[in-house]
Parts: structure tokens; C-alpha cells; sequence
């Protein structure tokens, strides 16, 4: 039997009693996952990333295993619930927000304040709080300064766009403005290396497109090192910073061995979504998985499965759509991709496959499985041992 047989007729038993949709997460493969993720962060805290997770118990989990710490959530008013549930006295919010009522919250609050950390880039974000909550009247707000982690050789731009913050220079320029504005102190520094650690370095089929993604990967590591030391050395003019935040899952090893980052980011890793199946240095165990179940078969070589049109954000490509995964030996029909109410789907394995029998299938990405379910079902060997809620179980539907 091959493990993936063995994966199947494990959770095809523990979760014999439940109708798909459902989701459940494997625990061995998680703690194994956060296990190796702290080995690969040599000693430095690996800070976890909410809305890779999205369940407040599975975050919980992760910040319970060593060489874990404190959490990058996504949105304020998250980042804020977070803290009140108890779930971390230590959040650091990685996107700039504008929310005006969490910003108040967290103005009122000096507790809150002390255990949450917003991103800035500029004067922009530090004039909507003062908009909110006038300095002397407000707690102190604790921000990260956030260095744009492209790569920018020869006038090209090689990565996402967030932080216009691209310089040394530009970095010390920001510091010195934050350090002259009252109410709020500068804490930190981040720098999300996007085309690294979120990109796949051997895209599976296509060997020249992974020749020439590790050769970008390797030049602009190297763009990285340098940047993150200068930016901290002008930060530290105007600032005592803390924590140098950088990384994701696909980087943290790399990430962890730059003497200037203080501590790695990774989130998507716990879960091992699909498309980190496309990585040479890592890859996790697939610990995520959801069940959808057979419901006709419109002709020889195929099946159809309700729902299944659970696709990842970010850009439109094929390796967005979920994967199906158990049995081995099944894959999406080109013409139809992932469908609303329901997914055909080809292959070998369907001669095997009656109406009422069950697909597996993994998210392409992580977190964003937690948004069709309510609950995770957790799964330890072939028992579903606690059922816990999402997110969106909880009524919590941030982004
Ligand atoms: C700021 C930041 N840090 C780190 C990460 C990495 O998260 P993960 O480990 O889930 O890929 C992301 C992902 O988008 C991010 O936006």
C-alpha cells in the first residue's frame, strides 16, 4: 500500500460518520511541520502567520510547539480579538490599515496597545491614527517600518508591490519622521521577501522556468542581505528597534541565516497547501485536506464531486484551482476547472469511484480553505480526536 493509500484509508475511517463538505486538518503532519519549521529557523522565533492558519486552536497549537512566537495577523480588528481571546499578547499587524474603529479600540486601550504593533510606510498611516485618536489623548502606537523586499535589478521590479520604502535611505528618512511624531514609537522593521518565500522554486513540469526562478531567488537573496543590514543600521540612528521581521515559509532557513532579521515569518507551512509542492529546499507534509463526495458519473473515466470550486487568491493561473488528491489518479477537466455547485473530474482512479464514495482534495493555498468551513475536524492516526472552529466558524470574516 503506498502512503498515500494508507492516508486515505486513514482518513476515509475517522471521518466515516461525517458528510462532505468538511474539512479536517492531519495533526501528525502539522506538529511534524511546525516541528521542522523552528528546526529550519536555527534558534531564531518563528513568528506565525494568522491568515495562513485561520483557527484561533491550530494557532494556538503552533505557538504551544518550541522555537515559536507571537503572531503576524492581517487586520487590526483580527489582531485585536486575538489579543482579547488571550491568544497572543504579541501581534504584529503586517499590512497598514485603515480601519477607523479598530483604530479606536486600540487608541483606548494602553494593554492592547502594548500587545499590538501596526505597519506603516509613511506619514499617511501615522496621520489617520492622530485623525482618530489625537497624540496625548491616546495610548502610544507601536509601528514597524515596512522595506519593500523586491528585487529591483536594472530599473526592472521583481516581487509584489507594497512598501514604496525601497532604500536604506529611504528607510532612515521614514525612521526619522516617525521618531519626531508624537504618540507613536517605532519598534521594528520588516522586509517580506514575496519572490521568495512565496514562490515556488521548481514549478513542477517546467524545468527552464525553475532554472531561471532560482537564478532571480539567489541574486535577489543576496539584494536582500545587504538591503536588511543598511535599513537597520539607518532605522537604528532615529530608533531602538526590536525586531527585524522577514521571511515566509518557502525562506525561512535563508531568512533565519541573515544576521539582521530577528525573527522569520511562517504561517502556510503548517498546513502544506498545494502549491508549496513546488519547492525545492522544503516542502511540508499536506496536513489540510477536504472531503467532497461523488454524486454522478457522466461517463466512463468520469466523475463529478458537489462543490469543489474553492480557489486561491492572488494571480489567475491554474495552480490556484484545489488539487484532487485521494484517491491518487484523478485531475480536473480543463474545460470546467473547479466548479461552483460542481467538479468533474478524470482519470484512472474514477473506475474505483461509486456515487456517496469521497474525494480528498488540497487548497492550493492555506488558510483560505478556512473560509468555506465552519470547523476543522482534527484528525489524530484514523480518529477525528476534537472538532474546532475556523474563523468563519467563530463569525469572523475578516478579509
Ligand atoms: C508580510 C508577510 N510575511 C510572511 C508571509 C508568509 O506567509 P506563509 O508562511 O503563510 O507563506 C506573508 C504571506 O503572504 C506575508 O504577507
Amino acid at each position: 500500500m503506498t502512503a498515500r493509500d494508507a492516508l486515505r484509508e486513514r482518513l476515509d475511517k475517522a471521518t466515516a460518520d461525517l458528510d462532505p463538505p468538511f474539512a479536517v486538518v492531519d495533526l501528525a503532519a502539522f506538529d511534524a511541520n511546525a516541528r521542522d519549521l523552528a528546526r529550519r529557523a536555527g534558534g531564531k522565533p518563528l513568528r506565525v502567520a494568522s491568515k495562513s492558519v485561520r483557527s484561533r486552536t491550530l494557532i494556538e497549537r503552533a505557538l504551544a510547539t518550541a522555537g515559536w512566537h507571537g503572531v503576524m495577523a492581517y487586520t487590526l480588528a483580527e489582531a485585536i480579538w486575538l489579543v482579547r481571546c488571550g491568544a497572543t499578547d504579541d501581534a504584529l499587524v503586517a499590512y497598514p490599515t485603515a480601519d477607523r474603529t479598530a483604530l479606536r479600540e486600540l487608541a483606548a486601550d494602553p494593554g492592547l496597545a502594548a500587545a499590538i504593533t501596526l505597519m506603516v510606510d509613511g506619514p499617511a498611516q501615522l496621520d489617520l491614527v492622530d485623525a482618530v485618536a489625537a497624540p496625548g489623548h491616546r495610548a502610544e502606537i507601536r509601528v514597524c517600518l515596512d522595506l519593500d523586499g523586491s528585487w529591483r535589478p536594472l530599473g526592472l521590479h521583481v516581487g509584489v508591490r507594497r512598501s514604496p520604502v525601497h532604500t536604506a535611505d529611504a528607510a532612515g528618512k521614514v525612521a526619522r519622521e516617525i521618531g519626531v511624531r508624537r504618540g507613536f514609537r517605532l519598534v521594528g522593521l520588516m522586509a517580506y521577501d514575496a519572490q521568495i518565500a512565496g514562490l515556488g522554486d521548481a514549478p513542477p513540469g517546467d524545468t527552464l522556468r525553475g532554472l531561471a526562478i532560482r537564478l532571480m531567488q539567489r541574486r535577489s537573496y543576496r539584494d536582500l542581505l545587504h538591503r536588511r543590514a543598511a535599513a537597520l543600521a539607518a532605522v537604528r540612528e532615529h530608533a531602538d528597534v526590536e525586531l527585524f521581521n522577514s521571511g515566509g515559509t518557502g525562506s525561512v532557513a535563508a531568512t533565519a541565516a541573515d544576521p539582521a532579521v530577528t525573527e522569520v515569518t511562517a504561517g502556510s507551512g503548517l498546513y502544506g497547501p498545494a502549491l508549496f509542492d513546488g519547492y525545492r529546499a522544503w516542502r511540508p507534509e499536506p496536513a489540510a485536506f477536504f472531503a467532497l463526495a461523488v454524486v454522478r458519473r457522466p461517463a466512463r473515466g468520469f466523475v463529478a464531486v458537489s462543490g469543489g470550486g474553492w480557489i486561491a487568491s492572488g494571480q489567475t493561473h491554474a495552480s490556484r484551482q484545489p488539487v484532487p488528491w485521494l484517491p491518487a489518479g484523478l485531475r480536473l477537466v480543463g474545460t470546467e476547472g473547479a466548479g461552483e455547485v460542481q467538479t468533474p473530474l478524470r482519470g484512472a482512479a474514477t473506475d474505483g469511484l461509486r456515487v456517496g464514495d469521497r474525494v480528498w482534495f488540497r487548497h492550493a493555498k492555506a488558510g483560505e480553505l478556512c473560509e468555506h468551513v465552519n470547523e476543522l475536524h482534527l484528525v489524530d492516526g484514523a480518529e477525528v480526536v476534537q472538532t474546532v472552529p475556523t474563523y468563519r466558524g467563530e463569525g469572523r470574516a475578516f478579509l
